[in-house]
């Protein structure tokens, strides 16, 4: 059902430059994790320095709003242009799409920071204007280009924070208050048949006030039967898998994720480190004994998560079978979330940055699907093996954006579904896809496995 085209009214007006504070606050609280030294840090060799980030985001608010779609004169071109696009290499060879040159010195933070408060002022004076302007742009109807900004922006906040996962603890500051970690135990997991029907992929554009490009047009899927786990599989499971010395053994692992593995010298998940005869965990702020945390979802790649399904006799889903468990019922019925249509709500997972680290699987039953399967959507992104490409009917739409997709529809990138203590309430509807590389540990991902 399409929604009623209209102009935004006052009160919407005023409501939309109040999330706009709100989303401004939180970026501010994640960067303020970083200390002013550590603001050049590159905890992860594939993405640039922190302070890339502080530029990158109101350079896009920047150029969709103000440039695109305004056309207003930019009060500095250099840095709309410098910190206009970021950088995801392929892993596995270092190749780089499109992005600007990155300089030999980076800009002061005092001039970023400048830059960046001139153009928040420029955004909150943005949304009467686009009210007014007379674009028939189709990123001006709606509020679409001020949902994609702040899409964008809580992406971003959850690409720093697993950055920011990587960094020493001592280099970085822990926000106040902080929520207290939950370390009770988890329930024993079920095997589920899902029965075979009909699964919904993407939306149509009409359907939706905004979606990224490559969640266009739908596509419904018939799909088999099959049994999935009830709970993703914890720190604890893969604990075994490790320890009994699979984790070493190739012949669990595909021959590429071998050679990664090989290559990086892997020898457990990216949060783990071993001390002696002891396990720790590494969460954002703490070194934790793994033994406390063996409740909380593993946090892996693709390649780790595959090799450990193997082992396991099973395989990693689908996206069309995560969309059967997460979205469906009997009788074809089909609801916003895994728990019905009810507005996502704090009980429902662990989400909208409620924990700041994961949570016990299976502690939010108020979110389970209709089948019982729990944990779908929060508590880690789940990974698929479904390789992240276009749905039939994709058409770039977003001016300078819509080469993203394209440029990571290359086979090596792969769908993850769902949500991590990370993600924003807005990137919950069914359709939204986010993608990660295979051999890329850094994500808020966990894994669950499925079988015939
Ligand atoms: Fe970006």
């Amino acid at each position: 059902m399409a929604l009623p085209l209209r102009r935004f009214e006052p009160s919407k007006i005023e409501l939309l430059r109040e999330r706009f504070i709100v989303a401004w606050a939180r970026t501010d609280e994640v960067f303020a994790i970083i200390p002013p030294n550590g603001i050049l840090s590159k905890p992860i060799v594939w993405r640039h320095p922190f302070i890339f980030y502080v530029g990158h985001l109101p350079a896009f608010s920047w150029n969709q709003i103000c440039g695109a779609l305004l056309k207003w004169k930019s009060f500095n071109p250099s840095f709309d242009d410098l910190f206009c696009r970021g950088i995801d290499p392929d892993v596995d060879t270092g190749e780089c799409h499109w992005h600007p040159e990155v300089p030999d010195q980076w800009p002061s933070v005092s001039e970023v920071v400048a830059y960046r408060d001139k153009v928040r002022s420029a955004i909150l004076d943005s949304v009467e204007a686009m009210a007014h302007c007379g674009s028939t742009d189709v990123m001006a109807q709606r509020g679409r280009v001020f949902q994609m900004v702040l899409e964008h922006e809580y992406m971003h906040q959850e690409t720093l924070l697993y950055t920011m996962q990587q960094l020493p603890l001592e280099k970085k500051l822990r926000p106040q208050p902080f929520p207290r970690y939950s370390f009770q135990s988890a329930p024993r997991p079920q095997l589920i048949r899902v029965p075979a029907g009909k699964a919904r992929l993407g939306v149509e554009f009409s359907d939706i006030l905004f979606g990224w490009d490559n969640e266009f047009d739908e596509l419904v899927v018939d799909v088999p039967s099959f049994r999935v786990d009830s709970l993703p599989v914890t720190n604890g499971e893969f604990f075994e898998f490790v320890h009994s010395g699979a984790y070493q053994d190739e012949r669990y692992w595909r021959p590429e994720d071998w050679r990664w593995k090989k290559l990086e010298e892997k020898t457990h998940p990216n949060c783990w480190i071993k001390q002696g005869e002891d396990w720790l965990y590494r969460a954002m702020f703490d070194w934790l004994p793994l033994a406390n945390v063996s409740s909380w979802p593993v946090y892996v790649c693709l390649a780790e998560a595959r090799a450990y399904a193997c082992w396991r006799g099973k395989r990693l889903p689908t996206e069309a079978e995560f969309h059967r468990a997460a979205y469906y019922g009997p009788d074809g019925r089909e609801s916003t979330y895994p728990w019905g249509n009810a507005t996502a709500e704090k009980h429902h997972g662990n989400f909208h940055f409620n924990a700041w680290a994961p949570m016990p699987v299976g502690a939010h039953p108020a979110g389970n699907s209709w089948w019982g399967v729990g944990d779908l959507v929060g508590n880690g992104w789940e990974l698929t093996d479904t390789p992240f490409a276009p749905l039939p009917g994709f058409t770039p739409y977003i001016e300078s954006y819509s080469d993203y997709s394209r440029d990571f529809f290359d086979g090596k990138h792969f769908v993850v579904k769902g949500a991590s203590w990370a993600t924003d309430v807005d990137l919950l509807r069914p359709s939204f896809r986010n993608w990660y590389q295979a051999h890329y540990p850094y994500v808020f991902a966990k894994f669950r496995c499925v079988s015939r």
